[in-house]
């Protein structure tokens, strides 16, 4: 599996930790930057996030801003994401399993690092449910 990780400056020192945590799972990774803590604009972070995902250059992405809002609007732009934002693990799984997210999104000045890898590996531990939710995920993909 191949994950897309992009951050603005907010983001960045999360980024790099989460980094770790994916390649001590043995997830390759796709980094589209932010690459240090100088300011830069959080949209163009989450749209490359996005289309890395439509493209299939990458099967899922996370993302991170200083709360996880912003980069994740700017990912929801592209047609066929679904980023989440998370700030506990509950909601990372669900949104797995009921909206299938392609993309989660942590708020780094929200979410200590420790809980953000929690997020991170309830995410990608849980699998889609289908039935019913594959009817309102189908309804999202085609607004
Ligand atoms: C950048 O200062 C901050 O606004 C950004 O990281 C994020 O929190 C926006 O949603």
């Amino acid at each position: 599996m191949r994950i897309a990780v992009a951050a603005d400056h907010g983001g960045f020192a999360l980024k790099e930790f989460l980094k770790e945590h994916l390649a001590l799972r043995g997830i390759e990774i796709l980094d589209l930057g932010t690459f240090s803590e100088e300011s830069v604009d959080y949209p163009l972070y989450g749209k490359a996030c996005g289309e890395a995902v439509i493209s299939g250059e990458a099967d899922k992405g996370l993302l991170c801003c200083g709360t996880g809002i912003g980069i994740s609007i700017a990912a929801n732009k592209v047609k066929g994401i679904r980023c989440a934002v998370c700030a506990c693990a509950e909601t990372a799984e669900l949104a797995k399993r009921h909206n299938d997210a392609n993309i989660i999104s942590i708020g780094a000045r929200t979410t200590t690092a420790a809980a953000a890898a929690a997020i991170l590996d309830a995410w990608l531990d849980a699998e889609f449910e289908g039935g019913r939710h594959q009817r309102r995920v189908d309804m999202l993909n085609n607004m």
